[in-house]
């Protein structure tokens, strides 16, 4: 990144919250989440677009930061892994993957954790998902230490207990997202 003459301000939401930020027509989204807002879950790992480690959602679409341009997002609602939590506790997928030990090194979780997010509030209701279809919407995410199954056994158990609410992600009664 480099701050450059032709930087131009974008405006966002991130995680809720308004910002305007600069923005040079090559940086990527990934780059002002981590360089210009400081917001550094979300990970540089491969930066070709290859891991999903660098996955966040955008208007509610998983993409990869990556290769996202940020002056694209202008206007964008963007959720990162920082938003997940809140002082009320872990988001349920957090917590499932402390749980099940989801997470070892931990650079592809932020992704993960987004992907997921994303498949349990769009997911159909009605039924526990299987874990054919949990893998499918984590398909895009690669990790080198747990070997997936953990990671599966995390989002089935937190789509499991997330039930049949209309908003899994969002604030419950036990005050834990
Ligand atoms: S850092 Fe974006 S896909 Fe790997
Ligand atoms: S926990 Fe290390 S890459 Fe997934």
């Amino acid at each position: 990144m480099s701050e450059g003459s032709d930087a131009q301000p974008i405006s966002l939401t991130v995680n809720g919250e308004p910002v305007t930020v600069l923005a040079t027509p090559s940086e990527t989204l990934l780059e002002v989440l981590r360089y210009r807002l400081g917001l550094t879950g979300s990970k540089q790992g491969c930066d070709k677009g290859d891991c999903g480690a660098c996955t966040v959602l955008v208007d509610g679409r998983p993409v990869l930061g990556c290769l996202t341009l940020a002056t694209l997002c202008d206007g964008a609602e963007v959720r990162t892994v920082e938003g997940l939590s809140t002082a009320a506790g872990l988001h349920r997928v957090q917590a499932a993957f402390v749980r099940h030990g989801a997470a070892q090194c931990g650079f592809c979780t932020p992704g993960m954790l987004m992907s997921a997010v994303r498949f349990l509030e769009t997911r159909e209701q009605a039924r526990a998902p299987t874990r054919e279809e949990v893998a499918a919407a984590l398909s895009g995410n690669l990790c080198r230490c747990t070997g997936y199954a953990k990671i599966l056994d995390a989002v089935i158990d937190a789509a499991a207990e997330l039930g049949t609410r209309s908003v899994p992600g969002s604030n419950d009664a036990e005050g834990a997202r």
